[in-house]
């Protein structure tokens, strides 16, 4: 009956007290027949134990033995002393050290990990090394880390990441539900595609022909037509991409919003302003720890973002970039070189790295989005982006049917697969709008890390189904 201490909790206060502890064996070091040590791990804190043959404590000899014969990662209980070491401890997060009683192994590691929990934090160090071994240097590390990525989950930096990750679900959560949201779940499984291209899972469903979503946008916007006014859903998207890149996944959560819109698309994106400023700000004040737990595997300055956020028009954008001497089609897409370097611009003109582009040419979105009443050649569309990068697209959505048809026949989408889709909105639909987020990019920019995988706990590409 004895209580356990997290290994985050051995304080100062507690010296003198005996305390029963489990962690994973971190290090160990056997110093001489009667002194050992070793420092225990759970999750990202740690302990210094000492194994001693002393006056006080006459069981040191085996015990040290013992200690040999445990290999790094194994669970162990141990049962000790809370005490002040001689000497301020360097390599523990915990300042006081446990004088070891008992210690028992729970369950054992494989002596030979494939990679080391240290090797896994350093490894971005190690880039260098592999260069001058002539191996292709980020893949190497980054896919000997993915291959083992439950080692690779329980280094610091990582540990962090995760922590992160849950609490901007958890801020988007709040947030919208305080404004009156509902939280929905839509299929997964779908007829036709939602977002057309090429970029979609397709399989069979019982006999006929299906694909995965690549996003909850035609069931969001039925959600309204079903009087639910404004929705949110958090799940998973699929995207059959093709593109090796640091920022595709061929699956991702998507935190999606949907929306009536009274007067005009601005509602939509008032909505993300006061959203994302609401979790940028959280972040910083109730993930400090974790934060720096990041920045001391991968250093970042924090992002800069206005009170209010920016909202530049495309075309506003594109005459910044033609200023700077950047030619871009002012109907076409911006590519991901000319987003950057329009983020540099934004960034030394407004000192924000948290900006809205809207007023897209309507050519570049998809079928479902509105036209702007005013230039055809235009959409009352957005996307947003972090440190020159898209963390959101949104839009305000066509609700009349007869216009939904002869857009998605356009855009090459087969009527037939979404009819019961462009069915839902003859029954009368309210103007409306929303926006699609991606949790891992959120989170991979706000820290400036440079690859997505960092931000997916078992990220799939192109060229990885496992772990
Ligand atoms: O820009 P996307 O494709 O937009 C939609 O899915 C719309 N239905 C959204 C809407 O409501 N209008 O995707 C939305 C966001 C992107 O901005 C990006 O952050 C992320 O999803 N995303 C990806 N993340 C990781 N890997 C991929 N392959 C991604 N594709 C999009």
């Amino acid at each position: 009956g004895k209580e356990w201490t997290d290994v985050s909790d051995l304080v100062e206060e507690m010296v003198g007290s005996e305390v029963l502890i489990r962690g994973r064996v971190h290090t160990d070091r056997p110093v001489s027949s009667k002194l050992g040590f070793v420092v225990l791990r759970e999750s990202g804190s740690t302990v210094q134990c000492v194994v001693s043959q002393s006056e006080t404590n006459k069981v040191g000899t085996n015990m040290v033995k013992y200690l040999r014969q445990l290999s790094r990662e194994s669970f162990v209980d141990v049962i000790g002393l809370v005490v002040l070491p001689k000497e301020p401890l360097k390599g523990t997060t915990q300042q006081v050290e446990i004088q070891v009683r008992k210690i028992y192994c729970v369950n054992k590691a494989l002596a030979i990990l494939p990679l080391s929990v240290e090797d896994a934090a350093r490894s971005e160090l190690d880039i260098e090394k592999s260069l001058q071994a002539g191996t292709p240097a980020a893949r190497v590390n980054q896919d000997t880390r993915l291959n083992n990525r439950v080692l690779d989950i329980r280094t610091p930096a990582n540990q962090a990441i995760f922590r992160i990750q849950c609490q901007v679900e958890n801020f988007f959560r709040e947030k919208l539900l305080s404004k009156g949201f509902v939280g929905i779940h839509t299929p997964k499984l779908m007829a036709g595609s939602s977002e057309g291209g090429s970029a979609v899972f397709r399989l069979e469903y019982k006999g006929q022909p299906a694909c995965l979503a690549q996003s909850p946008q035609l069931h969001k916007q039925m959600a309204i037509c079903g009087d639910l006014r404004r929705v949110f859903e958090i799940g998973p998207v699929f995207r059959a991409e093709d593109s090796f890149t640091h920022r595709h996944l061929c699956e991702f959560v998507g935190l999606d919003v949907e929306m009536e819109i009274r007067k005009h698309y601005s509602e939509v994106m008032d909505l993300v302003d006061k959203l994302f400023v609401f979790i940028f700000t959280s972040l910083n004040e109730k993930c400090k720890k974790e934060l720096e737990a990041v920045g001391k595997q991968y250093p970042f300055e924090p992002l800069k973002f206005l009170p209010v956020t920016l909202r530049l028009t495309f075309a506003e954008g594109v005459q910044m970039l033609k200023e700077a001497g950047v030619e871009v089609d002012p109907l076409g897409d911006l590519n991901t070189e000319s987003e950057r370097k329009l983020g540099q611009l934004v960034l030394e003109k407004y000192n924000t790295e948290f900006y809205i582009l809207h007023r897209y040419p309507k050519a570049v979105r998809p079928f479902y989005t509105m036209t702007c009443a005013d230039d055809t050649l235009y959409s009352n569309s957005f996307d947003v982006f972090i440190r020159g990068e898209e963390i959101i697209s949104g839009a305000q959505r066509v609700h009349i049917p007869e216009v939904l048809e002869q857009r998605s026949g356009e855009c090459g989408i087969d009527v037939k697969t979404i009819s019961t889709y462009i069915d839902s909105f003859r029954y009368g639909a309210p103007p409306h709008g929303g926006f699609g987020v991606g949790l891992e990019r959120v989170v991979m920019l706000f820290c400036a890390l440079n690859n997505i995988r960092k931000t997916s706990l078992f990220p799939r590409d192109p060229q990885r189904l496992a772990p």
